[in-house]
């Protein structure tokens, strides 16, 4: 073999490597877009699948499977936000969770790149449009100058204790608790669990999932809007990051043993094919396709504005103790 069909061959396998290093997301079919900072439940009563996300008061996609086919079903809040700041109108980053006959829908209000920000919570026992009733803030709130930003809320309970994540940049992941029905701080000051010290500090949209003996604290890291007006230089896109600690409240560090708040992270899920930024991730315990990965992306033969982000939904092998898709 010639030097130069021996590079090629060498390039061609590496390129091959690279790509082969993440499962494309499994095909989505009817309206998969709209799929902003996505987050997946099913109905108790008959198995439907909910989506929601950011947009409109919260956009509300219903399916009969995880992957379709999804249609439009309105929006949470038809109304906006009754929390009196700026953004009410289009409220973020919704985290739904079934609790004891109730649905609770958290979302965040603010504007793009600023600390006044509020998360907020509705609820409602069937999900469809016009049934959400909203609380207002839960009381988790920040203003400039705060160690945090209120945005990105995420819920956990863990033996009785209703945990709240939340954070975006400033001082990236932080956790508080909520008071017993689930719609107020108790007021403890909330503890950093996740750092990253590099400037612009770029990471949110934390969601807590436990399994085995470990926290797994996903995140996402990077710029995440707006590609359509202005792409961030390559690798600076949205991309899934991982820690785990064998307790919910800290301790959380990544593949290598660098710990979370010191700039650790191990990647989940990055670019690659024509997927382009995936973040707003979520867990799910799928009945059909078992554990997966749930996220928006830019289909790069789609479009690369918000609202053309699509539904991704990768399977997960968690055999190593670390999440691989
Ligand atoms: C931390 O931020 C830097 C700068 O944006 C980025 O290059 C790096 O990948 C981030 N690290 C993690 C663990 O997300
Ligand atoms: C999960 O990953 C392990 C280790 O890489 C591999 O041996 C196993 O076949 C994978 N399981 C599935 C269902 O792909």
């Amino acid at each position: 073999m010639s030097p130069s069909l021996l590079r090629f061959f060498l390039l061609a396998l590496t390129l091959t490597v690279f790509s082969a290093a993440f499962s494309n997301p499994l095909p989505c079919t009817g309206q998969c877009h709209d799929a902003h900072d996505p987050s997946l439940i099913r109905r108790t009563s008959d198995g439907k699948y909910y989506r929601f996300a950011t947009g409109g008061g919260i956009s509300i996609h219903t399916a009969s499977t995880i992957t379709g086919p999804w249609a439009n079903a309105g929006t949470v809040l038809t109304k906006g936000s009754s929390i009196n700041s700026p953004g009410a109108g289009d409220a973020w980053a919704p985290d739904v969770k079934y609790v004891e006959g109730t649905y609770y829908l958290y979302y965040a209000v603010s504007s793009f790149g600023t600390q006044q920000s509020a998360i907020g919570v509705a609820t409602s026992t069937s999900m469809d449009t016009g049934t959400w009733t909203d609380h207002g803030s839960t009381s988790v709130t920040s203003k400039t100058g705060d160690e945090y930003n209120a945005i990105d809320p995420n819920l956990i309970q863990v033996g009785g204790t209703n945990y709240l994540a939340f954070g975006s940049f400033w001082g990236d992941i932080f956790l508080t608790t909520l008071s017993s029905n689930l719609e107020s701080w108790l007021g403890a000051k909330p503890i950093q669990i996740e750092l990253n010290a590099t400037t612009p500090r770029p990471s949110e949209g934390a969601y807590i999932y436990h399994t085995g003996s470990y926290y797994y604290l996903f995140f996402s890291s990077g710029s995440c809007c707006g590609y359509d007006t202005s792409r961030p230089t390559p690798g600076n896109e949205y991309k899934i990051m991982v820690c785990r600690s064998k307790t919910v409240t800290g301790g959380y560090v990544d593949k290598n043993g660098v710990s979370c708040t010191s700039s650790g992270g191990t990647l989940v899920l990055g670019s690659h094919g024509n997927v382009y930024g995936p973040g707003g991730q979520g867990i799910y315990d799928d009945p059909v396709q078992g554990s997966v990965l749930y996220y928006h992306y830019v289909d790069t033969n789609i479009g690369y504005s918000d609202g053309d982000k699509v539904l991704g939904v990768n399977k997960i092998n968690w055999s190593t103790g670390w999440p691989v898709v």
